[in-house]
Order: structure tokens, then C-alpha cells, then sequence
């Protein structure tokens, strides 16, 4: 999340990411302009490696293919057996990893049912590996037919599927209070779309504040909690508040953070005896991706563009 005095460049970042030319631009240069600190790869072979080097250290992975916004429903199974392929191989070679996938990228702009049951693929698998499974949360306007989604597979008896909240929505705290007699398995995070301030808290201290409550509320009660965020002040927070309640450091929740990002943070929570699960992304489509984690930080986009000024940049295909 930017700060206040971040938002009007957030608000231009995430809204380069629907302009073309940028898009056009950006994925031209492929990797090389930075996208490589936020993504493993764009192959399936170094995400495995970033994995393997991630479990190396003890943390625990979450992996996701990237891209969303499917519209082909051919497209979309393969997106699924790609899932069920890597959690195939998550269990054959002995990874600590489960997966996290998009809706829109398995099927829920062609039809929800089409996306239900992909999702349904990919949660069968990872029940028979005895592993668990993640939706992600986008933007604003699924997040009804995603907690339906969560809903119809827990009733289906889908034990090992998790859902997301976002802390920016004003809806989230009834969409938790609705959920916990379910004993439900769910991230939290702040929210990294630009949503209107008639549905979202605009300020980051609102959001911060929200955070906190829906991440007391979950570990008060049964079910499972992925405090995910990189905010320092929010992990210690809920640190002293689960040993408060006497939660086991590990069993009840984890900490989750995005590859590449705090990483001294995230060792030193692994340090202090936690659960930390690292999502790792890897694909071809990680544009969309890698505008978020600018917009999150606009400070990144120097970062970033110190790649471009590096003479002979390979160019990789072009996915505008
Ligand atoms: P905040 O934005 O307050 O940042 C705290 C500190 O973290 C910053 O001061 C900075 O040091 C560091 N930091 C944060 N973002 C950074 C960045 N991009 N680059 C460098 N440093 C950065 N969102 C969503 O809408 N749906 C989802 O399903 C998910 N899923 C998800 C999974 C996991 C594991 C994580 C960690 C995050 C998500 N998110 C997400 C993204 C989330 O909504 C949010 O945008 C980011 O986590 C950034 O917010 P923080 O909680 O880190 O706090």
C-alpha cells in the first residue's frame, strides 16, 4: 500500500497498467527491467528452483502461475492442469508448497461455473496430496462470486481450500463475521487495486486499522489465519496478540510475504519460530503483477527503470 502522499501515483501507475503503449513497452524488455526481483521466472523450471532455495531456508512456499483475465475456456483448463501438474510435483519431489491461484484466470469471466469447476479440479488434487489450496482475491467487483465460490467447495467438503480478504474494503469485517462459522482457512491482506472511497477506506491508516481487527477477529476464533503483509508494526502487533491468547507459534497461522520483498523481515520472523510462507509467482504474464507491486511502492519504480537505462536489453516476446 503507498502512503497518502502516494496515492496519486499509485492511482497512475495502476493506470498505466491499462494503457497498451506501457504494457506494449514494459513486456518488450522482458525481465531485464526488474520484474526479476518480484518473479521467479517465467518458466516453470525456476520456479521449482526458487522453491526448492526458498524450503532450503525453511520457509514455506506459495506458488502462482501469473496472469488473470481469461477468456478462453480452452485456455483456462490448461491454466488448471498446469495447477495440478505442479502440485503433482510439489508432493512427488517433496516441496513445502501449496498454490495460489486467480479466478478470472481459471474461468470466472467466461462463467462461474466453468470456474468452479476448474477450481474443484485443482483443490481434488491438492486434497489427495494432502495439500492445500488458495483463491487470491482481485478486484472489487469478485469478490462476491469468489466467497461464493469458497463457499460452494467448503459445502462440497473441500476442507483444504482458502479464501482472501482485503483490509481497504469496508465490507470485509461482515464478509469474515459471515464466514467464521465455517472455521475458515483465510489470508489477509491490505489490498493492492485502486478502489473507489465509496467502497474502500482511502487512507492507509484506516486500512492499517482495519487490518488489525480483521486479523484479531480470525485468530479468535476456529479456522486459519495468513497474516499476509510486509508492515512490521502489524506482524509484532499480531505477535503479541496470538501469544496473548496462547496460539502455538505455528498450527493456528502463518506469516506470508511476496518473493523478493522484505526479505530480512520475513527471516527474521522465520527466526523468531513462525511459520512464513513465501509466494512465489512465476508465467510469461507478469505484467499486470509487477504494476502492483510498483503501485505498492512507488519507490520501486526507480528501481525499475535503472534496468531500462542498461544498454542492450535483449527483447523478449512481445505478449501485448
Ligand atoms: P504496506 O503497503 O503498508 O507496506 C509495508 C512495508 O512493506 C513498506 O513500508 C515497505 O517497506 C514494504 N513493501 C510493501 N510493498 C512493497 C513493494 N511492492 N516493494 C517493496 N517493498 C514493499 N492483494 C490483493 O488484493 N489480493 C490478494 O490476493 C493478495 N495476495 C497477497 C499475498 C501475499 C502473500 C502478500 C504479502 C500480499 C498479497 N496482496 C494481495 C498484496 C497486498 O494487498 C498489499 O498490496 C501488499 O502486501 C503491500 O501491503 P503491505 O501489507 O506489505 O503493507
Amino acid at each position: 500500500m503507498a502512503s497518502i502522499l502516494d496515492r496519486p501515483l499509485r492511482a497512475g501507475i495502476l493506470a498505466a497498467a491499462d494503457n497498451p503503449l506501457v504494457r506494449r513497452a514494459v513486456t518488450r524488455y522482458g525481465m531485464r527491467l526488474g520484474a526479476r526481483r518480484f518473479v521467479a521466472g517465467e518458466g516453470v523450471a525456476q520456479l521449482l528452483t526458487a522453491a526448492r532455495a526458498a524450503n532450503a531456508e525453511g520457509f514455506s512456499v506459495a506458488a502462482t502461475l501469473l496472469g488473470e483475465s481469461i477468456h478462453e475456456r480452452s485456455e483456462t483448463m490448461a491454466i488448471t492442469d498446469e495447477y495440478c501438474r505442479l502440485l503433482d510435483a510439489f508432493a512427488e519431489e517433496g516441496y513445502d508448497a501449496n498454490v495460489a491461484f486467480k479466478l478470472t484466470h481459471v474461468g470466472l469471466d467466461v462463467d462461474p461455473e466453468l470456474a468452479f469447476e476448474n477450481a474443484s479440479r485443482i483443490v481434488a488434487v491438492a486434497a489427495k496430496n494432502g495439500n492445500t489450496v488458495r483463491m487470491d482475491m482481485e478486484q472489487s467487483r469478485y469478490v462476491d462470486a469468489t466467497l461464493e465460490t469458497y463457499r460452494r467447495l467448503r459445502a462440497a467438503g473441500a476442507a483444504n481450500a482458502g479464501f482472501v480478504l482485503q483490509s481497504y474494503l469496508y465490507r470485509s469485517e461482515d464478509d469474515l463475521t459471515a464466514m467464521l462459522p465455517l472455521g475458515p482457512n483465510v489470508r489477509i491482506v491490505k489490498g493492492a487495486y485502486l478502489e473507489p472511497p465509496e467502497i474502500a477506506h482511502p487512507q492507509k491508516r484506516e486500512v492499517d486499522a482495519s487490518y488489525l481487527k480483521l486479523a484479531e477477529l480470525a485468530l479468535s476464533h476456529e479456522g486459519y489465519t495468513a497474516v499476509a503483509t510486509h508492515d512490521a508494526k502489524i506482524i509484532e502487533h499480531v505477535e503479541r496478540f496470538a501469544a496473548a491468547r496462547g496460539l502455538p507459534k505455528q498450527g493456528r497461522f502463518e506469516f506470508q510475504m511476496l518473493y523478493g520483498i522484505a526479505t530480512p523481515l520475513a527471516r527474521r520472523t522465520l527466526e523468531r519460530g513462525y511459520r512464513v510462507r513465501l509466494s512465489i509467482p512465476y508465467g510469461e504474464f507478469w505484467f499486470p503483477y509487477l504494476m502492483r507491486r510498483l503501485a505498492e511502492r512507488p519507490a520501486n519504480v526507480a528501481f525499475f527503470l535503472k534496468g531500462a537505462l542498461s544498454p542492450n536489453l535483449p527483447v523478449t516476446k512481445d505478449r501485448s
